[in-house]
């Protein structure tokens, strides 16, 4: 059988341009795992129902198990949690986490927290209804929401 053929790809992940050959089959989240060690990014589901695999796509959230790493142009940004680490709303973020305990196996978290961040950059104030449906693509089995919700809140509140 011959060998599969690889395929450049070329886009900015968290801050830098990187470049890798891939297979044209592999997902963003393959990619973002196991060739770029980024482990915050989780699979969960593997078919863009949990969102576990959160990521910034050009500043939006996406799924990346449900895109082709090969779809990724140069201009392209992917930014995940990792890359977040140092960015002040993000810390707020998470400290909000922390402090209203909404966390407890921490598996969605990381996509809570990109889906979050998402939101609260153009929105600071969100109301309730919008948290909820913001968050409405992320699937957590551990805590009922309700803290993940009020987390949303007080760093929106913390933000101001
Ligand atoms: S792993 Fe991508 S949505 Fe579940
Ligand atoms: S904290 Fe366990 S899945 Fe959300």
């Amino acid at each position: 059988m011959a060998a599969e053929e690889k395929i450049w790809v070329k886009f900015k992940l968290n801050g830098c341009q990187v470049g890798k050959q891939i297979s044209p089959r592999r997902t963003l989240l393959e990619m973002l795992r196991e060739d770029f060690a980024l482990t915050a990014v989780k699979e969960g589901c593997g078919k863009g129902e949990c969102g576990a695999c959160g990521v910034l796509f050009n500043g939006y959230p996406i799924n990346s198990c449900l895109k082709l790493a090969v779809t990724l142009c140069e201009t392209d940004e992917i930014l995940t949690l990792e890359g977040l680490a140092e960015d002040p709303l993000m810390k707020k973020i998470q400290n909000a986490y922390v402090n209203e305990g909404a966390v407890q196996c921490g598996f969605c978290t990381p996509g809570m927290l990109i889906s979050s961040y998402s939101l609260l950059k153009r929105n600071p104030n969100p109301s309730e209804a919008t948290i909820k449906e913001s968050l409405s693509g992320n699937i957590c089995r551990c805590t009922g929401y309700e803290k993940i919700v009020s987390a949303v809140k007080r760093a929106g509140e913390e933000s101001d």
